[in-house]
């Protein structure tokens, strides 16, 4: 479909059951009760040369105690047999036995299950639809980063009224299939139009960039501007970052370039850079915290370009993640941390292949000064511009009210575990439930609960684009306490560094 497809990832088609494969009778507990729709065996058998079929479906009767989960298996069962006799594979079934006030993780318009297809059958989930006759099914679909499709047939017609207007509406099954079979847009192309729509009209979206996952919204608009710091929690003191697609747009943000900067901006941009320039006035307050200059960067990453591009105004984003927690490089734990608190988060095949934000280079007073360490560094910035200026909260006893970068707050990307940082720490105390992210492959890991490897070969890119992920997921597992090793201070491993002493901070 795109040429971000990578070839090891397959497209699905998620399909809802009742109302949309088969006539919606209520509670269905034995299979004699199910009636398929005229097409869809046809449409099916169409869509799987291209797509891995499978079925979500809620089935809150369960929960209610109208439904015996082995009567929905039953149902189910017979629902795949039929259709595998009739030619056609579906590779799994999920169901969701709750009900909406239990709160659980796996309910419509939840994207669990996409993401667990995703990870259990190398689903590409950019590139897949799904298919279904309620609102939730479409909101579903946008959840996860897919193209959702409303059909008319079961309660299609009764939840019109509640339909988003951006949703692609078909009659039927078959006519879902012939959309996505035959329609000249590609899934990303429509996702991102969407997104931007939202931006444009004042809303919050969360999208992928080759650093960490951003939290955008229109740069000129201050109350979507304000939503973002109400959704992550963050103080109106610490200023966002400006994305743009493309140079020409710097000249409705910035009053001065200098030519330092000029350079480091034709040399890495799009990449993970960005530039601390004199602000226009078109600039509002909230966004550079009153400070007289903006942060501005170009994102190498091709869903934030072609974001941008269709916004066609600058997005002021911050990483997408709770103020102080840390930054998501992946779309489970963007929602993790904001899922009730955004509008939309594009998905995307493309890994943050960076994986910690951007360098930040200071051009406020003239002469470069390094604000934060990131994924481009020094070394390669002072062969093109000469000495830069180091600035670092860590070692110098700054007062952060009238900190210059308040991202330079000392506490910062943390995971909620205690993390000590250092191998003269190893090994840990037998008495704790330790986690150990190690840098490399490590020979001694039974003195731990678990292990994470940031980079098995010792590759500082890799370690980084690894980092925050592990850390979440040893966050996640309940350990009593985190213990990182050393790791190079070298290239990128500079801002590996920064990170974990932040994140080790108790200050
Ligand atoms: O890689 C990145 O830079 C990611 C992606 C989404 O682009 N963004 C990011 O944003 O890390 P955030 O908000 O988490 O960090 C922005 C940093 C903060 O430390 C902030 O204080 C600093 O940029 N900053 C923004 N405007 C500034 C300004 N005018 N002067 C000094 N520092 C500024
Ligand atoms: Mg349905």
């Amino acid at each position: 479909m795109n040429s971000n497809c990578k070839n090891n990832l397959a497209p699905a088609i998620f399909l809802d059951r009742d109302g949309t494969l088969i006539e919606d009778r209520g509670y269905l507990k034995n299979s004699d009760e199910v009636i398929f729709y005229p097409d869809t065996v046809q449409a099916l058998i169409e869509l799987q040369k291209k797509f891995k079929l499978f079925i979500v479906t809620n089935q809150q009767g369960i929960a209610e105690g109208i439904l015996m989960r082995t009567e929905v298996d039953r149902v189910n069962d017979y629902v795949v047999e039929y259709l595998r006799q009739a030619g056609v594979e579906i590779v799994d079934t999920y169901v969701c036995p709750h009900r909406r006030p239990d709160n659980c993780a796996c309910i419509k318009p939840k994207p669990l299950f996409l993401q667990q297809a995703a990870a259990e059958y190398n689903i590409d989930l950019y590139n897949s639809f799904a298919i279904g006759d309620h609102p939730h099914d479409v909101e579903f679909a946008w959840n996860g980063g897919l193209c959702g499709i409303y059909v008319m047939t079961g309660h299609g017609r009764r939840h019109l009224d509640k339909l988003h207007r951006d949703a692609l509406i078909a009659t039927d099954v078959a006519d879902a299939a012939w959309l996505i079979i035959n329609s000249q847009t590609t899934i990303n192309d429509y996702a991102v139009e969407r997104a931007a729509t939202i931006i444009r009209e004042g809303g919050i979206v969360a999208f992928p960039t080759e650093t960490v996952y951003g939290l955008g919204a229109d740069a000129f608009n201050v109350s979507a501007v304000e939503k973002i710091f109400v959704a992550k929690q963050r103080p109106y003191f610490d200023p966002l970052i400006v994305h743009i697609a493309r140079m020409s747009q710097l000249d409705e943000l910035i009053v001065a370039f200098p030519p330092a900067a000029k350079i480091l901006a034709e040399v890495f941009w799009p990449g993970p850079l960005t530039l601390i320039l004199p602000k226009s006035d078109k600039v509002p307050d909230i966004i550079t915290a009153g400070l007289n200059t903006v942060a501005v960067r170009i994102p190498a990453h091709g869903t934030a370009l072609r974001l941008l591009n269709a916004v066609a105004t600058p997005v002021a984003a911050p990483s997408a993640n709770k103020f102080g927690q840390i930054s998501p490089t992946t779309v489970e734990h963007v929602l993790a941390q904001l899922r009730h608190d955004i509008d939309l988060t594009l998905n995307s095949d493309i890994p943050c292949e960076v994986g910690v934000e951007s360098t930040i280079i200071s051009f406020a007073t003239g002469s470069p000064v390094l604000l934060r360490s990131g994924g481009i560094s020094l070394e390669q910035i002072e062969p093109l511009i000469g000495k830069v200026t180091v600035k670092s909260a860590i070692d110098s006893d700054i007062d952060k009210s009238v900190v210059e970068a308040p991202g330079m707050l000392t506490k910062h990307y943390a995971p909620q575990t205690p993390l000590i940082y250092g191998s003269h720490h190893l090994p840990g105390d037998k008495k704790l439930r330790i986690g150990r992210l190690a840098f490399s492959q490590v020979d001694d890991s039974d003195n731990y609960a678990v292990v994470k490897v940031l980079s098995p070969s010792g590759n500082l890119e890799e370690a980084a684009q690894n980092l925050y992920a592990a850390m979440c997921e040893l966050d996640d597992l309940g350990v009593e306490l985190i213990i990182v090793d050393d790791i190079p201070v070298e290239g990128i491993g500079v801002a590996i560094n920064d990170r974990l002493k932040r994140a080790s901070s108790t200050v």
